[in-house]
């Protein structure tokens, strides 16, 4: 494991590069570096106080102990790792897969280190379908690992007892049985009871730790650690980068920093925020990252009870590809947007262009150069057409994609988040607005209760399809 360190580079929000009217003046950095410190303190005292357990997930012990076990236990056995999950039960281990193994992992069986992986984050029953269809002879050296804190989410409640189902039909109860790991809170709810009733092996969601928080936890160590990404390495990252975001000097921390800017710019009119990996390996971790700010910061209600309709929209891009379709916008559309690009030094590996054909002259230029270089000129160009338009722009600098170092950017944005939370005075670690959606889908599911057949019959009063409006 190399231990190299991300950083995060700003001067290309200042004023100094993209005007006053729209890039941060010195009087305002300084301001934000009187404003910042009083939240490191609280967060850190929160994190004392045992509010905050998703900052001690990494010095856990005892988490990856017993994932390690479990995965000695039955990856020789294991052909296929299918995670059924949704939101923060599921992003975190599509994150990790795609930054740290082979693009073709689980196409060449050269290019794999463990069990090809699968996450099912929906209910398309066509997507889903196809999988069952494919997996349906491979049963016996498949294994489920079923992810949700509540237990109660009808997305991922369905997926398994659709899997229960199979199991039960084409192989057995101890199929069953042997082929399913729940992971979920170690107290309540009704997968620890289906678990404990059938006797399936058990992984923890920690207390207190909401789902968009706990990719450091049972709940996305065992994916990565059943296809052999170094899990050590990961935690190692995050303990390293708690040093540096615990600091309470502004200026040598990272997360502070990111997240004043951020609180900077939310509140003069760039209420959009743009993450731009330029590299696939970190493609999903812009997902993980879109839903960690979206769930976190966007709030109806501050701590102090006053409505304030709060919160920064994420939105995901990829270098280069999205310059063919989301540039234009971004430079000619509305000033409104953050830019925060993910940028690789050194690239696992690289591959030289060949050479020009006689008759081509005009692509001499490109012959011969490293695709590596082209990717992250594209970024340079990319970015200097933004500030050319006056655009603020982020980068945080990964000196290589490895377990290590996504590690320290997991932990960076968490906290990250937690500071833009204490900055914009909400709380970032629930989200009541979830909770309706999901009530209205249990009523119009049929789930009894008069509650639920009260609130069945509002959703149809307003939904049901008016045909005077349909064309
Ligand atoms: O971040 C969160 O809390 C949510 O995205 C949850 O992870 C998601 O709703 C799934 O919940 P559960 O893990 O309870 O099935």
């Amino acid at each position: 494991m190399s231990k190299c360190n991300i950083k995060l580079y700003y001067k290309n929000v200042t004023a100094e590069i993209i005007g006053d009217e729209h890039g941060i003046t010195k009087e305002d950095f300084t301001e934000l570096a009187e404003k910042t410190p009083s939240s490191i303190i609280q967060l850190n005292k929160e994190r004392k106080a045992g509010k905050t357990p998703y900052r001690d997930l990494p010095y856990s012990k005892e988490n990856p102990k017993r994932v390690k076990d479990l995965v000695a236990k039955v990856k020789d056995d294991c052909e296929n790792l299918v995670v059924l999950g949704i939101g923060g039960s599921a992003l975190g281990n599509i994150a990790l897969q795609t930054a740290l193994n082979p693009y073709m992992y689980n196409l060449d069986n050269a290019q794999r280190r463990g069990p090809r992986l699968f996450v099912f984050d929906n209910v398309d029953p066509v997507q889903f379908g196809s999988f069952l269809d494919w997996v349906d002879d491979k049963l016996d050296k498949t294994i489920f690992n079923i992810i949700s804190k509540s237990g109660r989410t009808v997305e991922t409640a369905s997926q398994f007892m659709i899997v229960r189902k199979l199991l039960l039909d084409k192989l057995s109860p101890e199929g069953l049985q042997n082929r399913v790991i729940v992971t979920t809170s170690a107290k309540e709810g009704i997968l620890r009871s289906i678990s404990n009733e059938v006797g399936f092996r058990k992984l923890v969601v920690p207390e207190d730790v909401g789902g968009r928080f706990s990719v450091l936890s049972d709940v996305g160590l065992f994916s990565a650690a059943m296809c052999g990404i170094d899990i050590d390495a990961l935690l190692a990252g995050a303990r390293d980068m708690d040093k540096r975001v615990s600091c309470e000097d502004f200026y040598k921390n990272p997360a502070a920093i990111n997240a004043a800017i951020n609180y900077y710019f939310y509140n003069h009119g760039k209420k959009i925020s743009v993450m731009m990996p330029y590299s696939y390996h970190l493609k999903d971790l812009a997902d993980w990252y879109r839903q960690l700010w979206a769930e976190s910061l966007g709030k109806t209600y501050a701590l102090d009870d006053s409505e304030v309709h709060i919160g920064p929209t994420p939105i995901k891009a990829l270098g280069a590809t999205d310059q063919h379709s989301q540039i234009q916008l971004y430079r000619e559309g509305p000033n409104d947007k953050l830019f925060t690009f993910l940028q690789v030094e050194n690239f696992d590996r690289d591959i030289k262009i060949g050479p020009a054909p006689d008759y081509a002259s005009e692509l001499e230029f490109l012959a011969g150069k490293n695709l590596s270089t082209l990717l992250n000129t594209e970024k340079t160009a990319t970015e200097y057409a933004l500030l050319e338009s006056k655009r603020p722009c982020l980068t945080v600098v990964f000196p290589e994609v490895n377990a290590y170092t996504v590690g320290q950017f997991i932990y960076l944005y968490e906290v990250t988040t937690s500071l833009a939370g204490a900055l914009f005075g909400i709380n970032p670690y629930d989200q009541p607005a979830v909770e309706l959606g999901k009530e209205a889908t249990f009523a119009l599911m049929g789930k009894s209760g008069e509650e639920y057949k009260e609130l069945a019959r509002q959703i149809q009063a307003l939904t049901g399809v008016d045909n005077e409006f349909l064309v």
